[in-house]
């Protein structure tokens, strides 16, 4: 109703509006901060985003996940309102993104390249949307300087952007983006360019700092442990395509196919046929050993459908002796093809004629049975049916 307005005092008034409602409403408390619905994207010919629909509650932290080019950067650019939608909608609040105005939208983002302005200090970056917004000239200060202390560089206020390290940059990016108080916070891979250790440093802040403000925020990365470290919910894309939209240990427990299976984690495949269902279980061949495990995705697929098999690195356990595995449901004879000493872990490759030529990854964490399995010597490797996710192949 107050879209058609002009200037920062519509805006205001639309909010209060949409306030006092919510108060009177029982309806309005539950609708989603955002919600994608039927969501499409085409460029000339191509679909770089095919029929997303998913729905974020306020308050909570969103990541989409995917490799590049699935399209994760172009469904954010359609939730900031960058790009209109060739179908579906996408609602901010319950109100169409497209409906509103780019300059009534009240959004922070952050993105890669962060953009700041290099010659200007810390505080006057941070001010820079305040001003833009015509807040109030006397309250600027104090708002700056709290922003600052959120984002943890109290005594960096003067420095110039220029003179201040890669992590404190991204530090004043992120004050930058919601001193404002946006309603929503947009993050493009802004931790990609960033060594590991700071990466990580800098996911536990945003962590941090979102839920000190309680802002919802949707994230965008490639980075497969950020998501699991920062995220209330998770969103997998693969060729456009939302594979996946749950929480974190969710998505970690029961992925829904095995482009998630693998794509999270190191997760093992192999190829095999579907014998029959017993009871909420699966059974399928593979090679000539029967095996059972959980289900994995929807389907009630007749016996001898394809399926893939994917057992977790980190659900395998390796031993000399099959005395040693006992309690475990599926169990093997293989030869070690290669140890990796990652650190805080072994990664062992086994080379297991019945599950194929792919050698099966094995992650041993135990300190006191470091490297005790060569390369070239025999070992026993086995797993719980239900750490064996049977997907029915697509
Ligand atoms: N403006 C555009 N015109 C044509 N194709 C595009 C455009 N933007 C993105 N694409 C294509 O859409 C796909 C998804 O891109 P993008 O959303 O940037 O992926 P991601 O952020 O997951 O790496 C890619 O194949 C990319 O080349
Ligand atoms: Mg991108």
């Amino acid at each position: 109703m107050y879209r058609h307005k002009k200037g920062a005092g519509g805006f205001r008034l639309h909010k209060k509006r949409d306030r006092r409602q919510g108060n009177n409403d029982v309806t309005k408390k539950t609708t989603p901060a955002v919600s994608a619905k039927n969501v499409e994207m085409q460029f000339g010919g191509f679909k770089a985003v095919k029929d997303a629909s998913f729905e974020l509650e306020n308050g909570r932290f969103l990541t989409i996940l995917g490799p590049s080019g699935s399209g994760k950067t172009t469904l954010l650019r359609m939730i900031a309102g960058f790009l209109t939608p060739t179908a579906g909608e996408i609602y901010i609040n319950g109100e169409a993104v497209r409906a509103v105005a780019p300059n009534k939208r009240s959004i922070g983002m952050v993105f890669q390249k962060l953009a700041l302005f290099p010659h200007m200090t810390a505080a006057e970056n941070v001010a820079f949307p305040l001003k833009m917004r015509r807040f109030d000239a006397r309250t600027i200060p104090d708002r700056v300087a709290e922003y600052l202390k959120l984002v943890r560089l109290e005594g960096f206020e003067n420095r110039r952007i220029n003179q201040l390290s890669g992590g404190q940059q991204q530090r004043v990016a992120i004050a930058r983006a919601l001193v404002f108080g946006p309603d929503l916070l947009l993050l493009d891979e802004p931790l990609a360019a960033l060594d590991r250790k700071l990466r990580e440093e800098m996911q536990l802040e945003f962590r941090r700092i979102q839920k000190e403000l309680g802002v919802t925020t949707i994230n965008v990365t490639h980075d497969q442990r950020e998501a699991l470290v920062v995220s209330d919910q998770i969103i997998v894309m693969n060729d456009g395509e939302i594979q996946q939209d749950a929480a974190p240990s969710t998505m970690y427990r029961i992925p829904n196919n095995p482009f998630v299976a693998n794509f999270i984690g190191v997760t093992n495949a192999f190829q095999g046929t579907l014998a029959r269902h017993e009871d909420g279980v699966a059974v399928a061949k593979f090679g000539a050993v029967e095996m059972r495990g959980v289900p994995g995705g929807k389907g009630n697929a007749a016996a001898g459908a394809p399926v893939k098999g994917a057992v977790r690195a980190e659900q395998i356990r390796i031993a000399a002796t099959k005395a040693e595995l006992g309690g475990l449901d599926a169990l093997f004879e293989g030869t070690v093809s290669d140890v990796i000493f990652e650190g805080e872990r072994l990664l062992y490759e086994v080379s297991v004629p019945a599950l194929g030529a792919q050698p099966i990854r094995i992650f041993h964490h135990d300190q006191d049975d470091f490297a005790s399995h060569a390369a070239g010597s025999t070992v026993h490797i086995g797993w719980k049916s239900r750490d064996l996710h049977i997907f029915v192949a697509r």
